[in-house]
């Protein structure tokens, strides 16, 4: 890819994406493989049911789906996409990346391709350094995927973990767009020190894989919810107000929030600190529950695709997940509401790009 020249300009999202599998696991199909009840999933976590990929579905094969809907929104080839950026904690394998894996089942082959491993805060990792590529002019059709395959990593036999997990993937196409417009604020943080929360304790470098390690179950997600409760409620606050301190905006000023998918509980208790009223805030843990990297942008296709997303709105996007990480992003949004139309018509009528 040739060198632009540097310079601040604006980076939009121009195109979204989403793609689920076709089976779901119901809590009452849960109920019959663990010692729990859909009436307590329901009234803890908020979902009823969730996707699981299919045995010859890998994180790419979502991946690659969401992002052709992506592409195709943003009235662009595959060619043309500069970088792709996939944040999963379930890439296909790990050499090489899941990235890779995507542009080659794409055919992107003028991208440069790379996992963001973030856990659940992926996305909005993913779209902080989207802006960051195309302000400065490094990039200027930047792909980024957020997938999972959480149910490989998932222990069937543990409620803690498995009631809350699903599969799915969603993608954005972020373009130039005018200074000012567009991603206005972005908060992105970590803390190593909370690594223990919720970790896959071997098939690292760490502890590479053994007989011994598979006797002891630690392929499989471990979470110590009640801690991480609390700790993602705050983070997911404070980034917020942080991004919209950016923006200059006050968490009144927003249209929309999408916060990750965790546990409907977390969500209201963001919002209730927040102020935002329940009308303002897109939820969908009960269809898909917990979809990690994948959450936002799926909430984020259905929106645009339902015309619930209008030119000039102004939406706040807020996750946290393992590592620890946590992050937001504020968004003026530069399309006009789809509201049943055909991606294309709402294309040709976008804001004009910047080159
Ligand atoms: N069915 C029935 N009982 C259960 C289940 C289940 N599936 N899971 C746990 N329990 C039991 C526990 O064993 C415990 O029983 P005990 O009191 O006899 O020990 C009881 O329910 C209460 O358990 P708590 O852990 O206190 O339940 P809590 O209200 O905290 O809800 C939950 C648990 C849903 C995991 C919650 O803590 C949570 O959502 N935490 C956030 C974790 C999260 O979202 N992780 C995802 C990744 S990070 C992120 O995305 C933010």
């Amino acid at each position: 890819m040739s060198a632009r020249p540097s310079g601040i300009r604006g980076a939009t999202i121009a195109g979204t994406g989403m793609y689920v599998p076709d089976k779901i696991l119901t809590n009452a199909d849960l109920e019959r493989m663990v010692d729990t009840s859909d009436e307590w999933i329901r009234e803890r976590t908020g979902i009823a049911e969730r996707r699981i990929a299919a045995p010859d579905q890998a994180s790419s094969d979502l991946a690659v789906i969401a992002a052709r809907n992506a592409l195709d929104m943003a009235g662009l080839r595959a060619e043309d996409v500069h970088q792709i950026i996939v944040a999963t904690t379930t890439p296909d394998r790990f050499l090489p990346s899941c990235a890779c894996t995507v542009q080659a089942k794409l055919g992107a082959r003028n991208a440069a391709a790379y996992d963001m491993f973030a856990a659940c805060t992926g996305f909005v990792y993913g779209m902080g350094i989207a802006r960051g590529l195309i302000g400065t002019g490094i990039a200027d059709n930047v792909l980024v995927i957020g997938v999972e395959t959480l149910s490989r990593i998932v222990d069937y036999t543990d409620r803690n973990t498995c009631v809350l997990f699903g599969d799915g993937a969603g993608a954005a196409v972020m373009r130039p767009c005018a200074a000012g417009e567009g991603i206005l604020g972005v908060s992105m943080h970590s803390d190593g020190v909370l690594g223990d929360l919720l970790e896959v304790p071997a098939g690292g470098a760490a502890s590479p894989a053994s007989h011994a390690t598979v006797d002891a179950r630690e392929h499989f997600i471990r979470m110590r919810g009640k801690e991480l409760f609390k700790v993602a409620v705050r983070g997911m606050e404070e980034s917020l107000r942080s991004a919209l301190d950016e923006a200059g905006l006050d968490p009144g000023e927003l249209d929309l929030i999408i916060p990750h998918q965790a546990n409907r509980r977390i969500i209201d208790a963001v919002c209730d600190r927040l102020g935002t009223p329940e009308h303002k805030v897109v939820i969908n843990i009960e269809r898909y529950g917990n979809t990690s990297s994948a959450s936002i942008p799926i909430s984020l296709d259905e929106v645009v695709r339902a015309g619930r997303l209008k030119f000039g709105d102004r939406v706040g996007f807020v996750a946290f997940g393992g590592g620890a990480t946590w992050g937001a992003t504020v968004a003026r949004w530069t399309m006009p509401a789809m509201n049943g139309k055909p991606a294309q018509a709402v294309v040709e009528s976008t804001v004009q790009v910047v080159k």
